[in-house]
């Protein structure tokens, strides 16, 4: 170890990785639409797997498994859609190792077909009821079939990380001279180690012919998945199965944006993806979930805490320069946030206990207010007050705090102003009309439109929709409304979280107004606001 001792890291990881068997490039096989759609309690409709097909050809997936066809009517169509729209990426579609499953894998029209078959001794016992020879003979036989009708023939052996390895290996071998192009060892139940992963991956590598794809398929039982799949990497896997969010049975499968950015930036493979599209894919496919799967706080590289900074150290340095506390820019994942202090104070430095001085001020700043002393400790005060009992402090409550300090935020601030609201309801259809003001290269201009509805609630929101859409489209994702005071007078409260469908920014917003209407009004001009602030700034 001494004749290490002078080497950074960087160079350190370099030695080790050449003393890998890291593939020149990695190739990704989607399982979104098969393993994924597994997951309990998610299913895509038509319209949402052909948009999903669409993206992760867009994103430069190699394979797309588009289902599982002889399961269900739904997914053979599926199957039959994704495959006419004609995309760059092969789609396959899952079969077991019989003659139906082949048949109609053939008539959903596929590139390319997974077999499979369980081979650990558990599952020949229990869910097969079938010898180690009755299923060498399954394989010979019907990886033959499936080779007459298809070029590309994935091989999987169910539960391979608790098959026996010689078995394994014999399995694999066979499927290899039966006509399989490729083999998936798959983790099926999560329960292997990167280190004894990656031993199983070399056995394949050192035996298999060379122009034989290997690829991981890796469970998150124990939440390895990802490490699992980095590990067949290092051993000579070349093809990753994943899933967008980690989708999948139980726990799921690797995620797709944590596999394919750690061989990116870590590694330094080349692939066909689009790195800036991984975090629109993730947030179509998080949508398409209907809110049943969503993108954790603190999901690595795609959660909202993955690029914010409380504490005022780390803060203070992310202001100097985003490496410092930010591994990769999040605008590599697609993320709309730039690496420019504006859009960094604006978007990534957040506000709590922790918060230091320099950190506050240069959001303060940001909002083109310069306060003296006595009212920037003021402000700082009632942060640390608020954090301190433990509320989150969002950026709508930093407007509250700073605008109790100083006064009303200047107009020169705001995007969007309502001039006016008409609101119909009773016995009619509710129908809304409002007339907005909205700030364009330094001018106002006025935008004017009427909306129905459900209720008048949700015509105004419609009718605000439908004004601001020349500038952008927003989808409402989120509302709550509660009354604060008793009564029919009672002050109701809105709180809303609005999506900017072009830049997937996602703020939340709220308002208090004696009028109900008023209020959702008002938590939706306020999004709007910061919706065009935090663009803005983005941008600069
Ligand atoms: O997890 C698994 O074993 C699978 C196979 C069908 C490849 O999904
Ligand atoms: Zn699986």
């Amino acid at each position: 170890m001494t004749q290490n001792k002078n080497i950074s890291v960087s160079q350190m990881m370099e030695k080790m990785q050449n003393q890998m068997n890291l593939p020149p490039h990695a190739y990704y096989f989607d399982t979104t639409l098969r393993d994924g759609e597994q997951t309990h309690g998610i299913v895509f409709n038509m319209n949402e797997k052909l948009e999903i097909a669409r993206s992760l050809d867009n994103l430069g997936i190699d394979v797309i498994e588009a289902g599982f066809p002889v399961v269900s009517d739904g997914d053979f169509q599926a199957c039959k859609e994704i495959v006419k729209l004609g995309l760059k990426a092969e789609i396959a579609g899952l079969a077991r190792l019989n003659q139906q499953d082949i048949d109609c894998a053939v008539d959903a029209d596929l590139d390319a077909i997974h077999v499979f078959i369980a081979t650990s001794d558990l599952h020949l016992k229990n869910k097969l009821k079938m010898t180690q020879d009755q299923v060498l003979s399954k394989i010979e036989s019907y990886v033959s079939k499936a080779k007459e009708n298809f070029t590309n023939v994935v091989f999987s052996a169910e539960d391979a990380t608790r098959t026996n390895l010689d078995f394994l290996i014999k399995c694999n071998e066979l499927a290899v001279n039966s006509g399989a192009t490729r083999i998936n060892i798959p983790d099926t139940v999560g329960t292997i180690t990167p280190m004894a992963y990656g031993y199983i991956i070399k056995e394949h590598y050192n035996k298999l012919p060379k122009n034989i794809r290997i690829s991981a398929h890796c469970h998150n039982d124990f939440g390895l998945g990802v490490a699992n799949t980095i590990a067949a990497f290092e051993n000579g896997a070349s093809e990753a199965q994943t899933t967008i969010l980690g989708l999948g049975e139980r726990a799921g499968n690797a995620a797709f944006e944590e596999t394919a950015m750690s061989l990116y930036a870590l590694y330094g493979l080349k692939s066909n993806i689009i790195y800036n599209k991984i975090y629109p894919t993730a947030k179509l496919v998080e949508r398409y979930c209907g809110g049943k799967i969503s993108i954790g706080r603190l999901t690595p590289l795609i959660g909202k805490n993955a690029f914010s900074h409380e504490s005022g150290i780390h803060a203070h340095a992310m202001i100097q320069n985003a490496r410092t506390y930010e591994p990769i820019s999040p605008s590599l994942l697609g993320i709309p946030r730039s690496d420019s202090k504006s859009a960094i104070v604006a978007q990534s430095i957040k506000l709590g206990k922790h918060t230091g001085n320099h950190a506050l001020r240069a959001k303060i700043n940001e909002i083109g207010i310069i306060p003296t002393d006595e009212q920037f400790s003021t402000i700082r005060n009632n942060i640390k007050r608020i954090g301190d009992k433990g509320h989150e402090i969002r950026e709508e409550d930093f407007l509250a705090i700073v605008k109790d300090v100083m006064g009303e935020i200047p107009e020169q601030e705001k995007f969007v102003i309502l001039e006016e609201l008409t609101v119909l309801t009773g016995s009619v259809t509710p129908t809304a009309t409002v007339r907005l003001k909205i700030r364009n290269n330094g001018d106002f201009i006025e935008r004017i439109a009427s909306s129905i509805g459900n209720g008048p609630v949700d015509a105004s929101i419609n009718a605000i929709v439908k004004c601001f859409s020349k500038m952008s489209k927003i989808l409402l994702l989120s509302f709550d409304i509660e009354a604060i005071t008793g009564g029919t007078d009672a002050l109701g409260h809105v709180s809303i979280e609005v999506e900017d469908i072009e830049t997937n920014n996602i703020v939340s917003s709220n308002a208090t107004h004696e009028d109900v209407v008023m209020s959702a009004v008002l938590a939706m001009i306020k999004a709007l606001n910061k919706l065009v602030r935090e663009k803005n700034s983005s941008q600069a």
